[in-house]
């Protein structure tokens, strides 16, 4: 484990009071572990929004039925610069599939993979979870 360095937080007691309430909630047990989560939760977002090495699943719901729609989504998959690493669709029900694309690549190849298939007809749904491929994250 790396070295720890301490330090001082000043805040507002209300605010403290509700951080306190809410980690305690979340089941966390100190501080110190609940403050190193928010400081990783800003780490992985700086890492999208500056572009880096990324990774991230995309969920996807469509229906399947609609006209052209699975040869469009294969398409625009297979044009992805290499960012799909694993997929999995589930038939959920006649006419719902649910796709999760896991993915691994620049982050802006990643967004740019989810909008279009966002735009792509007869997709209902579709989400980005943004994590990291956790180099460089204490
Ligand atoms: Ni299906």
């Amino acid at each position: 484990m790396a070295k720890l360095t301490r330090f001082g937080i000043a805040m507002e007691e209300a605010l403290l009071r509700d951080f306190d309430r809410e980690i305690r909630r979340k089941g966390y047990t100190n501080r110190s572990e609940a403050f190193r989560d928010l400081v990783r939760e800003s780490l992985v977002k700086v890492e999208w929004a500056s572009n880096r090495e990324v990774a991230g699943v995309i969920s996807m719901v469509y229906d399947h039925h609609h006209r052209e729609l699975v040869a469009r989504l294969l398409d625009i998959q297979h044009g992805s610069h290499g960012v799909i690493v694993a997929t999995q669709h589930i038939h959920m029900d006649h006419h719902n599939c649910l796709e999760v694309i896991v993915t691994k690549g620049k982050a802006g190849d990643i967004q740019h993979l989810a909008e279009r298939l966002k735009a792509a007809r007869g997709v209902k749904h579709v989400n980005v979870n943004m994590a990291t491929v956790g180099r460089g994250l204490m």
